[in-house]
């Protein structure tokens, strides 16, 4: 078999490109380790910046997205009873919209079945052959049969636990990371949200955030301590420590019921570099991992997967290798800053367990501060909906 393109990885990220290429005439073939059901069941983010959206928008798969997304002008930070907004449009002059993960896969996902689009899922053992050479090759197994996959690129779209990242050398390769002392608890549930924008909350008991997916569906988080299991939470425990996190007057109106879903999620700040070894480039988690704070995990994807999308581009349409051989510098300049953002906004809002009674004053002078202050707001702002590509 022989592809232009081998994406290994059917998440968010391999699919948005194999579904840009094919808008170009770029063949590409994608190779997904899990079954579908199961990549359309991982209940992960919830925000869209504007570059996300425009890159639908390009792919073709913006119908259901323009439907049904819900444009959000700004966001609730609080501290204890004390709430203010941050206003995205008045200082950086755009919107996110609120359209989860799982829309966007599905939607993703009928795009490329309906064009005929190549994607093998339940694929195992896939190993990257001769990345650093020119004729890199794929070999695999579906239900215990090999297979083999010759290509140009190779588009390592694999998540943090991928085949792709270890493939370039260690000698080559540099790791930066930071884990944090905590973790949040999720959970989602068919109740009409607590507001109609998100609260991102600062309490003494911990860092809360209220987020929906519409208007009967809400997805709510708590910090929790990295030993907690899913199964020591109870829908009740869970309701009433939130409740304890936010401030009174949202707590008053929350409206409870069953999770649907539930699950922990630790924090952690990863990057790797280069992000492109020979012809096999790192794309989202596969190279980089922030803690959700931000809301910036597949949203970092997608500005990678618009690096990558351009620089294959120009290479098969113009002949041209210049946004190939600069995908790693520019797509790292982008990964960092947002990195910033993501431990910024992640170290304000959570109690560490370390932290001294100053520590805690230089988190509250710091919110107070962003209460008060318009640049601190604009900055805020301007991250949020998302750096430009
Ligand atoms: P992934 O979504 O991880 O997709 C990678 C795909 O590759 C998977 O389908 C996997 O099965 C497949 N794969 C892995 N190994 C192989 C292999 N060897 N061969 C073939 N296929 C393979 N971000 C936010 O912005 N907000 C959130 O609330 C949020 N919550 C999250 C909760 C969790 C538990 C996790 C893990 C992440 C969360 N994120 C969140 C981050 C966001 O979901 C990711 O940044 C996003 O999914 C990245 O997309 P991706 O396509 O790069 O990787
Ligand atoms: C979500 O809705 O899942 C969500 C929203 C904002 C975040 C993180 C997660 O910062």
């Amino acid at each position: 078999m022989k592809t232009q393109v081998c994406i290994i990885g059917g998440g968010p990220s391999g699919l948005l490109l194999s579904q840009l290429l094919h808008k170009r005439g770029i063949d590409s073939t994608v190779l997904e380790r899990q079954t579908k059901d199961y990549v359309l069941t991982r209940i992960r983010a919830g925000v869209l910046e504007r570059g996300f959206v425009a890159l639908m928008r390009e792919a073709g798969v913006v119908e259901r997205l323009d439907a049904e997304g819900f444009v959000h002008d700004g966001t609730l930070v609080s501290f204890g009873d004390t709430m203010f907004r941050v206003d995205f449009t008045k200082h950086a002059g755009h919107h996110v919209t609120v359209y989860g993960q799982t829309e966007v896969t599905r939607d993703l996902y009928a795009a490329r079945e309906a064009a005929n689009g190549k994607i093998e899922f339940n694929v195992e053992d896939v190993v990257i052959n001769g990345a650093d050479t020119d004729a890199p090759f794929i070999t695999y197994t579906v239900a215990g049969e090999e297979r083999r996959i010759a290509c140009d690129y190779i588009a390592g779209c694999d998540g943090f636990h991928g085949v792709s990242r270890p493939t370039i050398p260690a000698d080559v390769r540099k790791e930066y990371e930071k884990v944090y002392p905590f973790g949040w608890l999720g959970i989602l549930s068919k109740t009409p949200p607590v507001n109609h924008e998100l609260i991102y909350s600062r309490s003494e008991r911990g860092f809360a955030l209220c987020s929906m997916r519409n208007e009967n569906l809400s997805r709510y988080y708590i910090q929790c301590s990295l030993d907690d299991k899913v199964d020591d939470w109870s829908d009740e425990a869970f309701w009433d420590e939130l409740k304890r996190r936010i401030p009174r007057e949202q707590a008053d109106k929350l409206v409870t019921g069953p999770s649907i879903e539930k699950s922990i999620a630790p924090l952690r700040s990863f990057v790797t570099e280069p992000m492109r070894w020979g012809r096999l480039f790192l794309c989202g988690d596969a190279a980089h991992i922030v803690p959700p704070t931000g809301a910036k995990g597949l949203n970092t994807a997608a500005s990678d997967i618009h690096y990558l999308y351009n620089g294959l581009r120009q290479f098969y349409e113009d002949g041209s290798p210049e946004g190939l051989d600069t995908y790693s510098e520019k797509a790292l300049a982008r990964v960092w800053k947002t990195e910033r953002f993501s431990w910024w906004f992640s170290s304000l809002m959570h109690s560490f367990p370390d932290q001294t009674e100053f520590d805690v004053k230089m988190q509250i002078a710091e919110i107070e501060f962003l209460r008060t202050n318009e640049a601190a707001q604009k900055a805020m702002a301007e991250n949020y909906v998302g750096l430009p590509y």
